[in-house]
């Protein structure tokens, strides 16, 4: 599936620019197995690259001018690298910008260029296709200028962008798109970035996404609020416990004993935060042990935490999650990325998922009137340069 991508988006660029591109860079979407909404309250977090990408081909074009093509949106901008860099109402176009503002603010040099890029990760699904925008354009420019710009780096400036276009994310979507392995799960400490990598082995599950085809338009201002309850939540108790630096150091007590001071959302968002870190612990040492069941429990717990504390599910989600428990086949499940819509990750007994994506689209149809999509996902390498 890949390989027609991959083709797709040379061709064009052959037919466009008319020579082969220099640099072919094929950068990957995400999925996270357990630590959600905690990468931005320095927790771990557990995800991985997966099989569904974006392809980028560059050219250096000896101009200040740079030209960049959306193959599927039949859409392109260009852009003078020495005019002030401001932001457009083609959205796509202002991740690319922001990686662009990005490259200028830490005093990079580099002239214009001709990419075009093509892709296959669904777009508002939560599987991080804006992360794949940002790193793989970076990655593609600082292959082709030799910027020597270092993987983390590059993951750290694709979220600079993100932010710059408007969502205060955290470091999980670049980190896990430039830093992804094949068959590996990435245990991110979201405090010093350290991380290392588990075999991604579910023994007899599989890992199947479950898209409920909605995204509601609260997500980022919900993102954005939910990042600033945290801070609130995190400086209550702080005043109460100046040795505490973040959610990492605090237990459920050190929360209990703040109470009366913090509004009840507040307190149901720290403590989803604080049980969450915890759960994630617990989640590396099930998958190492093979425990795949318990590794199933939690997420149905992490699930229940981001419906009912940190309330960033919505009614779609919370029925496919309801929907997949009353099966026997499945082991695990809950919504998966910033929420709002998008996909629920599941763990399903191998050989069960078609007959399980055919009874639950039923069922979603009927009470939605929406179909359906799923996606079973392998999962792959991090960004890198495609070489025939
Ligand atoms: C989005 C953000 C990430 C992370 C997740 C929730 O995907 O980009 O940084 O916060 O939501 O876990």
């Amino acid at each position: 599936m890949n390989t027609i991508l991959i083709n797709g988006t040379t061709d064009f660029f052959q037919r466009n620019f008319g020579n082969a591109p220099e640099k072919i860079i094929l950068s990957p979407g995400r999925i996270n197995i357990i630590g959600e909404h905690i990468d931005y309250n320095d927790g771990f977090v557990l995800p991985a690259a997966i099989d569904k990408i974006i392809c980028f081909a560059f050219e250096k074009n000896n101009t200040k001018t740079s030209k960049i093509i959306a193959i599927d949106l039949d859409e392109y901008f260009e852009i003078n690298l020495d005019d002030e860099i401001t932001f457009d109402e083609k959205v796509w176009t202002n991740y690319l910008r922001g990686v662009l503002q990005q490259l200028k603010l830490k005093g990079f040099q580099f002239d214009g260029f001709n990419c075009v890029f093509r892709s296959n990760i669904p777009v508002g699904s939560g599987l991080s296709s804006s992360a794949a925008l940002e790193c793989g354009f970076l990655f593609g420019i600082n292959e082709i200028f030799n910027l020597n710009i270092k993987p983390v780096d590059i993951a750290l400036m694709g979220q600079k962008a993100e932010h710059w276009v408007g969502i205060n994310c955290g470091i999980m979507d670049q980190f896990s798109s430039v830093m992804g392995k094949e068959n590996k799960v990435i245990k991110i400490d979201c405090r010093t970035l350290e991380f290392e990598y588990h075999e991604a082995n579910f023994s007899d599950y599989s890992i199947l996404l479950l898209d409920s085809n909605v995204k509601h338009s609260l997500f980022t201002s919900a993102y954005n609020t939910r990042r600033e309850e945290c801070e609130e939540g995190l400086s209550i108790i702080k005043k109460k416990y100046p040795e505490i630096s973040s959610f990492r150091d605090c237990n459920i007590t050190h929360l209990q004993n703040v109470k009366d001071k913090m509004t009840e959302n507040i307190f149901k968002r720290s403590h989803y935060v604080i049980q969450e870190i915890a759960r994630v612990g617990k989640a590396c040492y099930a998958l190492d042990k093979g425990n795949i069941p318990l590794l199933g429990e939690l997420l149905f717990e992490t699930h229940k935490g981001l419906s009912q504390e940190y309330e960033v599910s919505c009614d779609e989600i919370d029925f496919l999650v309801d929907a997949v428990k009353k099966e026997k086949s499945v082991i695990g499940a809950r919504m998966m990325g910033g929420g709002f819509g998008g996909c629920s990750i599941n763990l399903v007994e191998k050989g069960a998922e078609d007959d399980l994506i055919e009874k639950i689209a039923k069922q979603y149809h009927s009470e939605f009137g929406i179909e359906l999509k799923s996606y079973k996902v392998k999962i792959s390498k991090g960004t890198t340069e495609f070489k025939n």
